[in-house]
């Protein structure tokens, strides 16, 4: 056979290979190793040219480079082929009726729970939400609000110092403050927010926790104004059925001072461990606004009374799902997390 005859029959034999049924990945990669790599059928043919004479010699690779560019085109337009009906059968088997890959989404902090529900009880009330630093200065932590200077509540067993005069703060008070010096009266905020103690950690208390703050002031608000509104709180979050006591206490920023208990939500009062056996539970402190601390933020306290509350979160969610150790508010274990 002469260089010429070769060249038509190989390109008669790829095209049978190619035309022989739709090719497969495989099929094509093994036809264009076939003809195209260094061993293949076409540098077989280059190897030949040496061989030829010399006249035949420019004609036969000119005829031999056509041969090599027609492969080349035809299994390029192949490949595109290929890939095309791959893309196809995946999109074919693809059922778009179905619901998407669920993703694990996290959940509500159980904190953030309560906060929520909290707040929305006030604002139903007419209450704004109010923001405060949790780093800030002794004056707002304590001074304004009329904490001495040798009160115990400063002591550094309680109060983490990160200046001599920078505080975290050690109540969400601060911001009864803050407002005041930032509004005229009259004003009616809840500030929930994180707050510092240095304490010894145990189930029952940790070095931070949360509270919400609420301050109303107003003319003529009175003591039965903020007896009214926590009771109506009380039932809202602990349902109708609770009860609420009020005791005398002491804060030096209001006056009076009161804590209320509510009646325990474990045992109905006829004696738990949780509330030690005495029906009780005590989830917050209140009292009447003290006059010193109107005058350190410039309100005319023969004008203006007001009505102070702060109440812990922790407890309140403890009770709520009965949860016995506060450390697992922070530990992120995400199988406790993944229970609200
Ligand atoms: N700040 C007080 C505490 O942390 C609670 C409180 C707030 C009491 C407002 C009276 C008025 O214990």
């Amino acid at each position: 056979m002469t260089i010429f005859q070769l060249i038509e029959a190989l390109k008669e034999q790829f095209d049978t290979d190619i035309l022989h049924g739709k090719p497969d990945k495989n099929t094509f990669e093994e036809i264009k190793r076939k003809y195209t790599s260094r061993k293949g059928k076409i540098a077989d043919l280059f190897t030949r040219m040496g061989t030829i004479e010399p006249v035949d010699r420019p004609k036969a690779g000119q005829a031999l480079n056509e041969l090599k560019s027609y492969i080349t085109h035809k299994l390029d337009d192949l490949s595109a082929v290929i890939t095309q009906n791959i893309i196809m059968t995946a999109t074919s088997r693809l059922d778009l009726t179905l619901p998407g890959d669920p993703f694990p989404v996290g959940s509500i902090h159980p904190l953030t729970i309560v906060i929520n529900e909290i707040t929305a009880i006030f604002t139903r009330l007419g209450f704004s939400v109010a923001y405060g630093p949790e780093v800030d200065t002794d004056y707002y932590n304590f001074e304004a609000l009329n904490i001495p200077k040798h009160h115990p509540a400063r002591d550094m067993q309680d109060t983490f110092y990160v200046m001599d005069d920078v505080v975290l703060r050690t109540h969400t008070s601060n911001n009864q403050i803050h407002t005041m010096q930032n509004h005229k009266p009259p004003v009616k905020i809840i500030a929930p927010g994180r707050v510092y103690r240095n304490e010894d950690v145990s189930v029952r208390s940790y070095c931070l926790f949360h509270q919400i703050e609420g301050l109303y002031v107003d003319q003529k608000v009175s003591m039965a104004d903020l007896k009214g509104v926590l009771n109506y709180f009380a039932r809202e979050f602990f349902g109708y059925s609770v009860k609420t006591r009020f005791r005398p206490s002491y804060f030096p920023f209001t006056e009076p001072s009161a804590e209320m208990d509510v009646s325990c939500y474990f045992c109905s009062q006829k004696g738990c461990n949780i509330c030690k056996h005495t029906g009780w539970l005590e989830i917050l402190g209140c009292g009447m606004v003290d006059p010193e601390v109107f005058k350190s933020v410039g309100y005319d306290p023969e004008i203006w009374s007001g009505y102070a509350f702060g109440m812990g979160i922790e407890r309140m969610a403890m009770q709520r799902y009965g949860i016995e150790d506060i450390r697992m508010f922070y530990e992120g274990d995400v199988r406790f997390l993944r229970q609200f």
